[in-house]
């Protein structure tokens, strides 16, 4: 009788953990309140079931409450993680009059796997192609078994994947409720200058440079050619800057391109309670970590990184070299958020004044 009385009482400790904390991801997604509530408010024993099942509930298990003493470190790595976002953003709402309810327009980066009860919000340079590959294999039951055999550009299809703006209201609260919620981020003018050199200073994508680059050298150089004013493909990081910095940007062209948009901005880690925030400075011990609690690390390996190519912080501290200190200190005020929440040091190179 002893045995199954301690299994039962562990489970019911398991399912009321994994409960509080999907109750505690809990988010205001518009004015909808009847049936998003139902899922976790019914006084039935049973209920925890709809937690604890094959999907999301040994996941969040095994990250908030490790059976395996080896996987403690993980735990309070990640621990230490979500309470640097939830303290910056204490900090940051306390600071700002603005409240901000998400709508599902806001949701647009959420890619959603219902098998493993998983959402990942991509932030693009960001070892995006590759995670989209994952979920991609994830989500496909079957049809793919190595992330690397998907084509890049397949992975960027969006009908290839479904994000949460996708379901109705009820289904959305209830996915941010239940489901297990990551995402992965990087120091922020490391992805700004891998930004850059990846869409101005390559030749392959002539759309971007005519959509941005043509803008951008049109506002910000005097004495323009004519080639450079048609073609947009010479952009140099310091007009790119200005261009970023300036106010009349968001107003003449609205919210900021994903590729240099916030992580803040794109996945609103204050509104939707991330269980996991991976860092691409660590990609693939974190990537792995989230493939091995969904329980698929044994058949499935993050792809590892050709990092030729790779900006650096060096290659970020030449290109920013060349800035004055008045627009670095512009430029680090646009991306003071993401570096506070997830904990990056202000770069030495900087000249700030
Ligand atoms: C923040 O980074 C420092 C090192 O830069 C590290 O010692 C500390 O543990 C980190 N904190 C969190 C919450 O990740
Ligand atoms: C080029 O950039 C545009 C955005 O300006 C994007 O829609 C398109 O998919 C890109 N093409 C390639 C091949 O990356
Ligand atoms: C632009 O061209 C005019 C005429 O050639 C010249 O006088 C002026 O100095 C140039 N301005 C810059 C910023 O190069
Ligand atoms: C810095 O600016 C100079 C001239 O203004 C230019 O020749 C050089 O290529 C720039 N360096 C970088 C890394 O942008």
């Amino acid at each position: 009788m002893k045995q199954p009385l301690a299994e039962l009482m562990r489970m019911s400790r398991i399912c009321r953990m994994v409960l509080a904390t999907c109750l505690g991801s809990f988010v205001l997604v518009i004015f909808y309140f009847q049936s998003m509530f139902q899922p976790v408010m019914r006084r039935d024993p049973f209920v925890a079931d709809g937690c604890c099942r094959k999907g999301s509930g040994n996941a969040l298990q095994e990250l908030y409450n490790p059976s395996q003493p080896e996987w403690s470190g993980a735990a309070v790595l990640h621990e230490a993680r979500r309470e640097q976002v939830a303290e910056a953003c204490r900090l940051h709402s306390a600071a700002s009059r603005k409240r901000r309810v998400l709508t599902p327009a806001d949701l647009k980066h959420l890619v959603v796997d219902e098998e493993h009860e998983l959402i990942y919000c991509y932030v693009p340079k960001v070892a995006c192609t590759n995670w989209k590959r994952v979920m991609m294999v994830l989500t496909g039951r079957g049809k793919y078994s190595d992330p690397m055999e998907i084509p890049s550009n397949e992975a960027h299809v969006p009908s290839n994947l479904k994000t949460l703006n996708q379901y109705s209201i009820a289904e959305i609260n209830h996915r941010l409720k239940t489901y297990f919620k990551f995402l992965f981020v990087r120091e922020p003018f490391e992805r700004l200058v891998s930004a850059y050199r990846n869409k101005f200073t390559l030749k392959y994508n002539a759309s971007f440079h005519k959509r941005f680059g043509t803008r951008i050298v049109r506002r910000y150089r005097k004495n323009a050619t004519r080639e450079a004013l048609a073609g947009g493909d010479d952009v140099a990081f310091r007009e790119f800057v200005e261009y970023l910095v300036d106010p009349g940007t968001r107003r003449s062209d609205g919210p900021p391109n994903e590729h240099w948009q916030t992580a803040s901005q794109l996945c609103h880690p204050c509104h939707i309670r991330y269980d996991l925030v991976g860092k691409y400075e660590s990609l693939e011990d974190d990537a792995n970590y989230v493939l091995r609690l969904i329980g698929v690390g044994g058949a499935l390996r993050f792809p590892s990184y050709a990092k030729s190519t790779r900006t650096t912080d060096a290659m970020a501290a030449q290109f920013f070299s060349n800035i004055s200190g008045q627009r670095q200190a512009e430029l680090y005020r646009l991306y003071e958020l993401d570096f506070v929440m997830f904990n990056y040091t202000t770069p030495s190179y900087l000249k700030l004044e």
